[in-house]
């Protein structure tokens, strides 16, 4: 039986990343708030060439060197994204034109807020279980520019990047073994961008009730698709680490409080009951098995889609554990909301990959700006995106460069 996994990682940032110590002063907003409250220290900060496509060919081309993957070999191509630029062509179009990929290759793009990498990604293992792959390999990224109004709560949570995945059954970094997975669907007004606006509206204490209820009720599943599946009862503790939908640091804490006192209350005996009721054994499982997850998130800010593969990476890049063999947890949100549950298993080559493709020298190269510059780059953005013409090529790219006749031109 054919294993699939994620043989490759690539994350993209852009070049600008604001301190939200910075934007704190400029809003006159205690610092200690976003930074202790929200648990985010920086959040980077999209220019005028970038665009969910110009991030999401950044990161697969990252993927292809780190994972020395031939482009021709990706027969399924899927982009997550909730900041797409059509309404009818998708982004993976503009992706699989950016990075030459073979003629013969499905592509589409998947929404469903912050989990449509997560609805890429269970697709794509689907489909190399199934053998519909034939030794082809799935191209799989969250890309997203989040995006709130100036001044609003949601400002300290933007950010902006890409994770790509390539899927496959060679030389995995972690497996997905079993199919176990529990999914959880609720149509509820916490999160949403109607079409004709380029922010997100939000009922922010709403998402993140809809969140934790979420993560509890594909937990649940999960523990139930687990126990047909494997037998017994699938519990937080069995997890080496555990990667959340991370928006803002700070809800990866209330996420695994949460899980926890879900757990409490579902104790099947008086053994697990005390040890669950015990906080200082939950603060060092989160320090050991959560935090190390939060250190790319807390630097970069909401990437959306790309958030939890964010936090996957970054759990194999900082963990101080030898994770080899070791099961993970992971939670994927979307708000409106569809979330799942699931968890792979980290393989030998995983955390020296990782810490060969050294993400946090990629965030000390960003350039630090100050609030007036992080304000005049969001109205650049949109000049960029209302200009009727194309701008030439300024340095390497891949660079958004406008729209002639209304369509849109890449470079690079
Ligand atoms: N020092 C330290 N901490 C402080 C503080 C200070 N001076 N002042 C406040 N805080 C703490 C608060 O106690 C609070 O902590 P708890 O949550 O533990 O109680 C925290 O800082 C935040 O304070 P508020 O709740 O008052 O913050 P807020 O009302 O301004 O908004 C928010 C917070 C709702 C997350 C807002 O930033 C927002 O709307 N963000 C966008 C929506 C979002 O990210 N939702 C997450 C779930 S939905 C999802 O996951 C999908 C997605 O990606 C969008």
């Amino acid at each position: 039986m054919t294993i699939p996994g994620i043989q490759a990682i690539g994350i993209a940032v852009p070049q600008f990343t604001l301190p939200l110590t910075a934007l704190a002063e400029a809003r006159g907003v205690d610092p200690a708030k976003y930074t202790e409250g929200l648990g985010t220290h920086r959040m980077s900060v999209a220019g005028p060439d970038d665009d969910a496509v110009t991030l999401a060919v950044r990161a697969a081309r990252q993927s292809f060197a780190l994972g020395n993957i031939d482009p021709s070999t990706i027969g399924l191509l899927i982009v997550g994204t909730e900041t797409g630029v059509d309404h009818s062509k998708p982004v993976a179009a503009f992706v699989h034109g950016l990075l030459g990929l073979s003629w013969n290759c499905r592509s589409f793009e998947t929404k469903h807020a912050c989990f449509a990498a997560t609805a890429g990604l269970q697709n794509a293992l689907d489909w190399i279980r199934a053998g519909s792959a034939r030794g082809k390999k799935a191209l799989v990224i969250g890309t997203d520019i989040a995006r709130y109004g100036l001044g609003s709560p949601g400002e300290p949570t933007q950010g902006a990047g890409a994770v790509a995945m390539v899927v496959s059954e060679e030389q995995p970094l972690v497996t997905f073994e079993d199919s176990i997975v529990g999914s959880f669907t609720r149509d509820v007004a916490d999160f949403w961008r109607p079409l004709d606006s380029t922010e997100a509206i939000v009922d922010g204490q709403k998402s993140v009730d809809c969140y934790l209820h979420a993560l509890a009720g594909a937990f649940r599943e999960y523990q139930r698709v687990s126990r047909e599946v494997r037998g017994g009862t699938a519990r937080t503790a069995d997890f080496a680490a555990m990667a959340y939908h991370v928006p803002y640091g700070k809800i990866a804490l209330k996420a695994h409080r949460h899980l926890r006192s879900y757990e409490t209350e579902n104790a099947t005996s008086s053994r697990d009951l005390a040890r669950l009721r015990n906080d200082e054994e939950s603060l060092v499982a989160y320090e050991e098995r959560v935090a190390p997850g939060l250190v790319l998130p807390r630097q970069i800010g909401n990437i959306y889609t790309g958030a939890l593969y964010l936090a996957l990476a970054s759990t194999l890049l900082m963990s101080q554990r030898d994770l080899e063999g070791a099961r993970l947890g992971l939670f994927s949100y979307g708000s409106g909301s569809c979330a799942e549950f699931f968890d792979c298993t980290v393989c030998e080559m995983a955390q020296g990959y990782a810490r060969q493709a050294n993400w946090t020298a990629m965030l000390d190269r960003q350039t630090v700006i100050d609030v007036p510059e992080y304000e005049r780059l969001v109205r650049a953005r949109d000049e960029r995106a209302a200009l009727r013409d194309v701008v030439p090529l300024a340095g390497e790219g891949p660079a958004f460069l406008g729209s002639r006749d209304r369509y849109r031109h890449y470079e690079g």
